[in-house]
């Protein structure tokens, strides 16, 4: 099946690790030329070599933060100068380490905090991209939420605020942005053993008994940490997740628009 991505010009936002690597290493293996954004400059030559390999067309290492407008404004000034324009903004950057908390734990500035990297950094990213995307033949924008926000966790109570808030922005841009053929849809993902999952689990005390690298001791430790567990008893691989995001990010799909699509090992979820 070809998806369509052949010279599209991609831009992943997280792109550097977890679940955002694994969607710029597909759209790169389709021949895509791959933008991906982080803050850390080492991830982003590494995976700049990987997604060459891959075959993409080309490669634009983006070092931004997204908490930071400027910083991301820069970031779209040089896609704007090496492309002109946008086929695909996926928004995979996270995960929100600071909303991991319950509710009379937080303060203020935690709260603005998880909101400025969950709901906010795709704001400016979208912003930023919009008159790429709109120069472009055809258009597609991808946020990656959180099943979170459809199995309420009082431990992440601010994480899952800041991702339903994206979840519904991208509802209403997918309505708003329908008579300009940029198709607006979120990705939900399950547990998946990203770098941030790997990262949570090696700071858990040893008598957990966490392996990072094991997808049934992940899926344990976030059933027992926040809710039930998927219906597979396992978490996912980020590369169980990379094709769906880029199929949602292709012209292949062409009638889904407004959705939330659920990749999270089975739920009870709609
Ligand atoms: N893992 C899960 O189980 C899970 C479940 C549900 C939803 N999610 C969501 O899925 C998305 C991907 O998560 P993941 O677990 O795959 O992530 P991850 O492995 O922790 O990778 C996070 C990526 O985001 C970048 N990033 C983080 N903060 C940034 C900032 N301020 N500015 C620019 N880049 C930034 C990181 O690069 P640098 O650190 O170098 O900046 C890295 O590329 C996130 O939105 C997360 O909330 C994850």
């Amino acid at each position: 099946m070809d998806l369509g991505l052949g010279g599209a010009a991609v831009l992943v936002s997280g792109g550097t690790k977890g679940m955002g690597r694994a969607a710029a290493e597909c759209f790169a293996g389709e021949g895509a030329r791959v933008a991906v954004l982080g803050r850390t400059p080492a991830a982003l030559e590494a995976t700049a070599q990987a997604l060459r390999e891959r075959g993409a067309a080309d490669v634009v290492e983006l070092p931004a933060d997204l908490t930071d407008r400027g910083s991301v404004e820069d970031a779209f000034a040089l896609v704007e100068q090496r492309w002109g324009e946008l086929n695909v903004l996926v928004n995979a950057a996270g995960p929100v380490d600071v909303g991991i908390k319950r509710f009379e734990q937080l303060d203020d500035t935690e709260w603005q905090a998880t909101f400025d990297i969950g709901t906010m950094s795709a704001v400016r990213c979208v912003r930023a991209a919009l008159p790429l995307l709109r120069r472009a033949d055809w258009a597609r924008i991808v946020n990656v939420s959180a099943h979170s926000t459809k199995r309420q966790s009082p431990d992440i109570v601010a994480y899952t605020a800041a991702k339903a808030a994206l979840t519904s922005l991208s509802k209403n841009l997918s309505l708003s942005l329908a008579p300009e053929g940029i198709l607006v849809n979120t990705v939900s993902p399950g547990s998946f053993n990203s770098e941030g999952m790997k990262q949570y689990l090696r700071d858990l005390p040893p008598e957990r008994n966490a392996d990072p690298d094991d997808l049934n001791d992940v899926m344990r430790i976030m059933a027992e940490d926040f809710g039930h567990p998927a219906h597979l008893l396992r978490a996912g691989d980020p590369a169980e997740i990379g094709p769906v995001i880029a199929f949602v990010g292709s012209p292949l799909n062409s009638y889904m628009t407004g959705a939330d699509v659920n990749v999270d090992g089975g739920s009870d979820f709609t």
